[in-house]
């Protein structure tokens, strides 16, 4: 037996699920989802099977015939979840599932009307990634394995349910909405995703639409209108897009990422949101998974460099088409910003600093940091810079539809780059990139004339000239660059000419509020407790509880704040705040 993923009791010596057909019944009243799960095999066969779960009722287990199969339910392991043991009689085609998710099923968050725009109806979203699937479905929940599914939702009538997959439509039957889905494409689990809420769209082009709660679905149209030039200069990059549509989900404030590359429909916080599509690089970035990542997807966390690496690439090449290459370059500059102090927080475990990972026995939700990311980025810029665009270019395509549909390892990106680039891996010196820690002094640093003009200005204020040019990178880029603590005649000075405690760019906000925070500014506080309160975003959530964390005489306040907030806020959030504060 061989397990080939360490989030996952997958031994690939077993039967291996193709399809998936799902019917649940969603229940807000008990926060329960009653479900039968069908998986059918790639080809019959007997044995041993192992599904992944978490936290469900298993009520029983089927073959395609109805023939009851005993199964053994082994005790949880921490972020592994629960091994099911099922032993097939010889020649299983399908094996059918009947069972219930549990009220704190970690893939979901159930939403208060009170935790909604509208105030009024509840909601409920899932998110999977990273390993979070088996808390509502029992399968084999590692992303070497694909399946097509086909779901079929009741929800209460009042309530709209969408779902990263084709509608095929909705009937009502009486107190009930049934909504039928169906995902053609295979699909690793971690991109199995819904929501139900008051939900309303709106079209953005024949491919496009976009999902809001009626409030917010103008102001969502609005921001993304441009969505549709950027996937045609996405696929005059990377080849055609596969996947049908792409909509977009407005998320309720709660959602704990920026945005999540749930395929033909991305789920995007609302905090980008700003009223002047200044934080659009985030529907870049899940666009750009449309192909890097969910075509081509790593086979389990150690390889996560291989999805989040080469999605980053991809999101500064479409920005870099559409906005240009100083905004592209500014966007980078950030990147090795926030690569730095990634590695300064890792600090005390260096082997996360590496891009591929050891990750036996740590939860991945632990694990999360940008390292993969801009640390993938600033490698794929050095191996491109080693062979030149147009050569990397070719190469990049040619892989692609290579490993379109697959799962790959860091070892297959290296043969597969040796060959369509013989010796680029030794020139750019891929093994410390690879397997080192921190990043190679060879990094190259990213270089633009406003960049430079930021830089030259020491931390000292801008002038008001100077800044009226700024975008809201250049603002963040600026805020990072002030050395810390800051004095207090430059953070009032700064606030009374630039407004920045009312700032309504979440990005240039939570940057202000933190350089604000580590130097002692506690005139911002009220602004602060007003963020944590209002998104749930971990990207915010984070730099501000650890600068309250850090401070003796707001550490306790943070404590109580969090005590309040705790329960509006996302599992996921919840425990990287709880490790932050150290609860
Ligand atoms: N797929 C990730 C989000 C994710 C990663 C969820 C790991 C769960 C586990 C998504 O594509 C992402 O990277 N989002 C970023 C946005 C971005 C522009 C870098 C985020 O949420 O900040
Ligand atoms: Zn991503």
């Amino acid at each position: 037996m061989a397990r080939r993923d360490p989030h996952s009791y997958n031994d690939d010596t077993q039967l291996e699920t193709e399809t998936l057909a799902l019917t649940a019944r969603i229940d807000f009243a008990t926060r329960v989802m009653h479900a039968e799960a069908t998986l059918t095999f790639k080809r019959p066969g007997g044995g041993a099977l192992d599904l992944d779960t978490r936290d469900l009722a298993i009520e029983s287990v089927a073959d395609q015939d109805g023939r009851e199969l005993a199964f053994t339910l082994h005790p949880a392991e921490p972020f592994l979840g629960a091994r099911l043991a099922i032993t097939l009689p010889a020649a299983t085609r399908a094996i059918k599932l009947r069972y219930r998710t549990s009220p704190d099923a970690s893939a979901l968050q159930w939403l208060e009307p009170a935790q909604t725009r509208g105030g009024k109806l509840p909601y409920l979203f899932s998110q999977c990634q990273a390993c979070h699937a088996r808390s509502i479905i029992p399968l084999q929940d590692t992303p070497r394995l694909r399946i097509r599914y086909t779901a079929e939702l009741a929800i209460p009538r009042t309530l709209t349910c969408v779902m990263a997959a084709a509608d095929r439509g909705r009937t009502e039957d009486g107190e009930l909405a049934i909504h039928r889905f169906e995902m053609p494409q295979p699909i690793p689990p971690y991109l199995f995703a819904f929501a139900v809420g008051d939900l309303v769209s709106k079209d953005l082009s024949p491919r496009c639409r976009v999902w809001a709660e009626p409030a917010q679905v103008e102001a969502a149209a609005y921001e993304f209108a441009d969505v549709e030039a950027m996937i045609g200069a996405a696929e005059a990059l990377f080849g055609p897009y596969d996947w049908e549509r792409f909509d977009i989900l407005t998320m309720p404030p709660s959602f704990p990422y920026g945005g999540m590359e749930n395929p033909r429909l991305t789920f995007l916080t609302p905090t980008v949101i700003a009223g002047d599509r200044s934080l659009v690089s985030v529907v870049a970035h899940e666009l750009a998974h449309s192909w890097t990542g969910n075509l081509v997807t790593n086979a389990n966390a150690e390889h996560f460099w291989l999805n989040e690496g080469f999605t980053m690439y991809a999101e500064r090449r479409i920005v870099e088409a559409l906005d240009g290459v100083e905004m592209a370059s500014l966007h980078a500059a950030l990147g090795r910003r926030e690569l730095d102090e990634s590695i300064e927080r890792f600090k005390e475990r260096p082997a996360m600093t590496r891009l591929r990972t050891d990750m036996s026995g740590i939860d991945p939700d632990d694990g999360y940091s940008l390292i993969p990311y801009e640390k993938g980025y600033f490698f794929l810029c050095a191996l491109e810079a080693v062979v030149g665009r147009p050569a990397f270019e070719t190469w990049l395509r040619g892989y692609l539809q290579t490993f379109r549909f697959g799962a790959i390892t860091t070892d297959d990106f290296l043969a597969n780059i040796e060959q369509g680039l013989p010796g680029a891996l030794a020139k750019a010196n891929a093994s410390t990139w690879i397997d080192g820690e921190g990043v190679p002094a060879s990094a190259l640093p990213p270089r633009s004339k406003r960049l430079d003009a930021i830089e030259s200005l020491h931390g000292k204020a801008p002038t008001a000239q100077a800044a009226a040019a700024w975008t809201a990178t250049e603002w963040q880029l600026y805020l990072e660059t002030v050395p810390r603590p800051a004095s207090e005649e430059l953070l009032t000075g700064l606030d009374a000419q630039f407004h920045l405690t009312a700032s309504t760019n979440y990005d240039v906000l939570v940057s202000w509020l933190t350089l604000a925070l580590h130097s002692g500014h506690h005139a911002v506080l009220p602004r602060v407790n007003e963020v944590l309160a209002a998104v749930g975003r971990m990207k915010y959530l984070r730099p501000l509880y650890t600068a309250l964390a850090n401070d003796p005489r707001t550490k306790a306040g943070a404590i109580e704040t969090f005590a309040k907030l705790r329960a509006g806020y996302h599992p996921i959030a919840r425990q990287m705040v709880e490790g932050v504060l150290g609860r």
